[in-house]
């Protein structure tokens, strides 16, 4: 998943080359983005092709052809079975990461991106070839396990692969590629729509076969990571790896530290009770904090719903296709600004402009829908539904330039060594978690709420800003092995949480000589 690049070599810099290798690396990275977006982002436009859902839910079909059988615009989606369709996914994968976790430590990095793969294609061809509702959640279930596997294993993969000083680089590439994905998915929803014959949907869907074979293809061609060689016991063999993938001889450094950094992973027996520990507290709140923050802004019931969302306000099916490309390239456009800003401007200063930005957009959006869309009319005029897309742009760019990838770079950024890829794989969990929550009520909620819907983010984002504002430090700048002293230490309300360092200083890493970065003579 976009961010889990903090877990491997301590610091330091080492002698490395961009070699071949670390090429390949790079492209694994954009597969692997390229991948989860896609899945993110053809949902919702087959979701709204009245081939597919004659074929697979002819309820709700029937609720959008004839005007007769709507009770209201806004619950011409309200389906429960529909929206598992995209929710199931998440599920899935959420299950699987804790499949993915064990293989991944047990055989390896490589072996686990290939069952990503074989998963991606058995979805891709259950859910292209679908003949009822069962293969089609079959298929999405089996993207799911791929999701869950490809994100545990590809982000470690390259955090240990990739020479440090590209690193960070590589966990925003991650956040870009998933966004250049979501787009791809609406540019080819828009093209299949066009397709006479009612098929489109499949060839939709199928394409996802395209970055699933290169992530496989991929996974076959590169080597295992030194750092599980090294964990498994093939330390020889890790070395000439090493060798290999930073084109030069001179490794030893390297090579030693990963050995400590592996013997020490290996001390820490919990890692899991071990996160629950009072001084990881802050680092654990922030990090569950964040992803769920995240996933409350809204921005998925645009990502996965737009193309539903503008049917439902009114807009023929072509223009609601056309309107997701356009918000699909704003998403992409401002992830490049965040890439630019977030080592300048800082965390907070994007987490808080974004913040003022998304709610203003999300009250907009709400007064509009108010007014103009009523129960058993949606005629939101030219003018105002211009005015909808520009407000839903507004807050995509805001989120694409803050939460997106801030929800990742802070977790993977602030956690100690002893609890770096536990504090990952719970990361990654909380956000499949409550991306399922998202995918599977928000028709519901729309449903329900109606245009209150877009006031309910605009609380969690008034929320989420107060958070930041009081609890949230600034990573900016901070060597990683600094975070516990320079951040955690610092701030008024966490550095009550380091003080147990203090009397339970004699545990876990720092009995081996490595600190978790706090010590509390510093703030004397
Ligand atoms: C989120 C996804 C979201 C995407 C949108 C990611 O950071 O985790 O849930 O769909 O951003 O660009």
């Amino acid at each position: 998943m976009a961010g889990g690049f903090a877990v491997g070599t301590a610091g330091g810099e080492f002698e490395a080359k961009i070699t071949p290798i670390v090429i390949i690396s790079c492209i694994m990275a954009a597969t692997g983005g390229l991948m989860f977006g896609y899945d993110v982002g053809i949902s919702g436009g087959v979701t709204q092709m009245p081939p597919f859902l004659k074929k697979f839910f002819p309820v709700v079909y029937r609720k959008t052809e004839q005007e007769a059988e709507i009770t209201s615009y806004y619950c011409k989606y309200d389906n429960q079975g529909l929206q598992l369709f995209t929710s199931s996914l998440y599920l899935a994968g959420l299950t699987a990461t804790f499949a993915a976790s064990f293989t991944t430590r047990k055989y390896g990095r490589r072996p686990s991106m290939l069952i990503a793969g074989v998963f991606f294609i058995i979805g891709v061809i259950l859910n292209a070839a679908a003949q009822d509702l069962a293969m089609l959640i079959l298929g999405r279930i089996s993207l799911g396990c791929e999701v869950g596997f490809a994100n545990q294993a590809v982000p470690l993969f390259l955090s240990e692969i990739a020479p440090t000083r590209i690193r960070g680089g590589l966990n925003i590439l991650f956040q870009l590629n998933i966004t250049i994905g979501i787009l791809f998915a609406n540019l080819i929803n828009y093209g299949t729509n066009k397709i006479t014959g009612g098929w489109g949907w499949r060839l939709s869907l199928g394409l996802a076969g395209i970055p699933a074979g290169l992530l496989t293809l991929g996974a076959l061609l590169v080597v295992e990571t030194p750092n599980s060689l090294v964990e498994r016991g093939h330390l020889e063999e890790g070395k000439a790896v090493l060798r290999r993938i930073r084109g030069t001889d001179n490794v030893e450094p390297e090579f030693l530290e990963l050995v400590e950094a592996s013997r020490v992973a290996k001390e820490v027996k919990h890692p899991f009770r071990n996160l629950l520990k009072r001084r990881n507290r802050p680092q654990l709140v922030i990090a569950v904090a964040l992803q769920i923050f995240q996933q409350f802004t809204g921005i998925n019931a645009i990502m996965f719903y737009a193309p539903v969302l503008f049917n439902t306000l009114g807009f023929g099916s072509d223009a609601a296709l056309y309107s997701s490309v356009i918000t699909g390239a704003v998403n992409v456009v401002s992830t490049v600004v965040s890439i630019y800003s977030v080592d300048k401007l800082g965390r907070r200063m994007l987490l808080l402009e974004a913040g003022v930005q998304m709610f203003l957009a999300q009250v907009v959006i709400a007064i509009v829908l108010g007014i103009k869309v009523k129960d058993h009319n949606s005629d939101l005029g030219k003018g105002f539904a211009i005015l909808v897309v520009i407000m839903v742009c507004t807050f995509v760019s805001a989120f694409a330039w803050s939460w997106g990838p801030l929800g990742w770079l802070i977790p993977s950024e602030t956690f100690p060594l002893e609890t770096r890829s536990a504090g990952q794989s719970v990361t990654v969990c909380t956000n499949l978690l409550f991306t399922f929550v998202i995918a599977q009520a928000f028709l519901s909620m729309l449903c329900h709420f109606k245009f209150g819907i877009f006031l309910f983010f605009a609380g969690w984002v008034l929320f989420m800003s107060i958070f930041v504002l009081f609890l949230l430090p600034e990573t900016k700048n901070i060597p990683i092995e600094e975070m516990t002293e320079r951040v955690w230490g610092q701030h008024w309300l966490w550095k009550r949480y380091m003080d147990d360092y203090h009397i339970d200083g004699t545990d876990g890493a720092k009995k081996n000589g490595h600190s978790n970065g706090y010590d509390p003579a510093s703030r004397l």
